[in-house]
């Protein structure tokens, strides 16, 4: 049926029925409805119902018309029937698509080959009594069909229209139900969900903050939290123990297909433990979502790899351990070489893609480009034939070289080898997302795996080559290890901090939290934060630091990316209800937006003029 060619009607002919249903708008007069659009079945044949709903098509059949009426639940067919009331039907020829209705009728078995069973309520169909028109439509701009495609701007513009679409709305109800199974994890463990502020101060997490500027106060600003790391650890110095939250966060910082402006954590807090209690707590839970969500068993505890190997065997410290193609250091053999973009580099990997042979020069010029991102200068590479090695560096390699390079990397006619020769962290940075673009090129990613994996042993700093500075690699308040406690080896200190890692995407992250002063202070020291700076941003810590601290940590999750990999989505604005495009902007409410010259001088504002504006 759905095939059935619908009928392109004129501009005239939608404007006229139109005009005649404004004629018969009715309010709902106390109509209430007894059932959703998704429930009925040959269980309630002869049942008297009353229902409510959206028109999703009409058909007219041999002097009938057939409705499906649409709510979130589902479909129903209603019929109307001269038979049944002359009136009814007679005006029922006003209805299109997405007009709202109220239907009181009753439910019957649907003729015989006229079953749905695709549907729930694919048996039955309710024929029509009395039935009150709510409500019109225009045209929507896209039909609201799932098989449709539609793009994301006109998507994101329609927002409740995509909502009535079938796909978005299972992503926002599967997400509701993530929310409410991680609550009832963690109320059912002791945790509090107590709320913290969104007018607050800078918290450092590594991006931007998005300031509100104080009309009380002015020349002020508060921040929106990057996380509501300080508050959560005020908690815990208050002695609340055990505290979570499902809490907005907010970013300014370059959008991806995983990021967004303002995002959500599972933020949890933890008192009197260390690494491992909050690891264990955190994988129950993932574990039990998984099981209420998708219905898989996966194994706890998930395995630990440290930051090293990660980034020894995958380039990255998110690794996708679900294929095995690792990273291999050939630096100890080409440090001789003749070739001289090799011999000079402080490291040099090699990546093996066995079978990669088959590569056309058009797609090793496409990665070459691609790893550029990540600051490579090129990308050389090797194919391995029966008799010969085709490449164009070969020419600068000697024999020793090569016969240890097949040795190490134990290559077979047909691989292809992939070379990178730069500072550590862009031969990593780029292998190790070639790495990536190579397991899906070659199918070496099995989509059923779920693989947890937690990242553990992360440096303290990392070293800021832009701004010739050490910075918290995770943020200031995480411990070092017990062995780096009194600061004085930067280079070399680990952290007590740990993410975990589902195929190959951060999904959260953590520590156990400085609760000494003085460690707080000599913390702050390192990074090049002085006594009155460290006392002014984050005094009001420093100070709750003094009075008795427990020793505390947590973790959080990025709620909306872990529900995009569950559900196995592409994009994080999928999952989110009212995201903002990848350029930061909300195409429903045309946000950002100008403001009145009045709001501005309320605050003592005054926008200088911009060029690209
Ligand atoms: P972190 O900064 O690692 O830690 O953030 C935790 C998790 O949040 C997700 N995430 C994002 N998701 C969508 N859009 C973004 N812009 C975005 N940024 C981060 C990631 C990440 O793993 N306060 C600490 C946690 C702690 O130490 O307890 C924090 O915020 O999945
Ligand atoms: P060239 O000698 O510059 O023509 O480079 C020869 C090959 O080495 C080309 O395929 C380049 O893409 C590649 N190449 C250049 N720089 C690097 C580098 N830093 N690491 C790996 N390969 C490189």
């Amino acid at each position: 049926m759905e095939q059935e060619l619908k009928k392109i009607e004129t501009e005239e002919e939608i404007a006229l029925a139109e005009k005649k249903a404004r004629k018969i708008l009715s309010t709902l007069g106390g109509w209430k409805r007894t059932h959703s659009c998704g429930e009925l079945t040959a269980k309630n044949l002869g049942e008297d119902v009353c229902l409510m709903g959206w028109v999703q098509y009409r058909r007219d059949h041999g002097g009938l018309i057939f409705i499906d009426l649409r709510d979130r639940e589902g479909l129903t067919q209603v019929v109307f029937s001269p038979e049944y009331n002359q009136k009814a039907h007679e005006e029922a020829h006003v209805l299109r698509p997405e007009y709202v209705l109220a239907v009181k009728g009753t439910v019957r078995r649907r003729p015989e080959g006229m079953e749905n069973p695709k549907l729930v309520t694919g048996e039955i169909e309710v024929v029509v009594t009395e039935w009150k028109l709510l409500n019109i439509s225009k045209t929507p701009p896209f039909l609201i069909e799932d098989r449709i495609e539609v793009s994301e701007n006109l998507r994101l513009k329609y927002r409740y229209l995509d909502f009535r679409r079938n796909k978005l709305k299972q992503n926002i109800i599967f997400r509701h139900k993530a929310a409410q199974c991680v609550r009832n994890f963690l109320n059912a463990n002791g945790f509090l969900e107590i709320e913290t502020p969104f007018l607050t101060k800078s918290t450092p997490e590594g991006a931007r903050d998005f300031l509100v500027p104080s009309r009380l106060h002015q020349g002020k600003f508060f921040a929106l939290p990057q996380s509501p790391q300080l508050f959560k650890q005020l908690l815990m110095i208050g002695g609340f123990d055990r505290y979570y939250q499902i809490v907005k966060c907010f970013r300014d910082e370059d959008l991806r297909a995983d990021r967004q402006p303002e995002f959500t954590q599972i933020d949890m807090e933890m008192s009197f433990v260390e690494e491992e209690d909050v690891m264990s707590i955190s994988e129950k839970m993932i574990q039990t979502l998984v099981k209420e969500l998708l219905d898989i068993d996966v194994k706890i505890p998930f395995p630990r790899m440290s930051y090293d190997e990660a980034l020894d065997k995958y380039g990255l410290d998110k690794p996708d351990t679900r294929f095995e193609l690792y990273l291999q250091d050939i630096t100890d053999i080409v440090r001789g070489s003749n070739f001289q973009v090799f011999s000079k580099a402080p490291i040099v990997k090699a990546l093996k893609v066995p079978g990669g042979g088959e590569l056309s020069r058009k797609e090793i010029d496409d990665y070459t480009e691609y790893v550029k991102v990540f600051g490579a200068q090129g990308l050389a590479w090797i194919k391995i034939k029966e008799n010969e090695w085709q490449s164009p560096i070969v020419k600068f390699m000697s024999d020793e070289e090569k016969q240890k390079i097949a040795e190490r990397l134990d290559i077979k006619p047909g691989d292809i080898i992939f070379f990178q020769a730069a500072s550590k962290e862009v031969v990593n940075d780029s292998l190790g997302n070639l790495r990536v673009k190579l397991g899906e090129r070659f199918n070496l990613i099995d989509k059923n795996k779920l693989n947890f994996v937690w990242i553990v042993d992360f440096p303290l700093f990392q070293y800021n080559e832009e701004e010739k500075r050490w910075e918290a690699c995770h943020h200031p308040f995480t411990s070092p290890q017990d062995k780096y406690l009194d600061l004085a080896d930067i280079e070399n200190a680990r952290a007590r901090a740990y993410d975990l890692v589902f195929n190959g995407n951060e999904i959260g992250g953590g520590s156990i939290r400085i609760h000494s002063y003085d460690v707080q202070m000599k913390m702050f020291e390192a990074l090049g934060i002085g006594k009155e700076e460290a006392e002014d941003k984050f005094g009001f810590l420093l100070n709750a630091l003094k009075y008795g601290a427990p020793p505390h940590g947590g973790i959080a999750f990025g709620f909306d990316r872990l529900i995009m990999l569950l559900l196995g989505v592409k994009s994080i604005r999928e999952v989110i209800p009212f995201p903002k495009t990848q350029k930061g902007a909300c195409l429903l409410a045309d946000a950002p937006s100008y403001v009145d010259k009045k709001q501005l001088r309320e605050l003592g504002i005054k926008v200088r003029e911009t060029k690209n504006e």
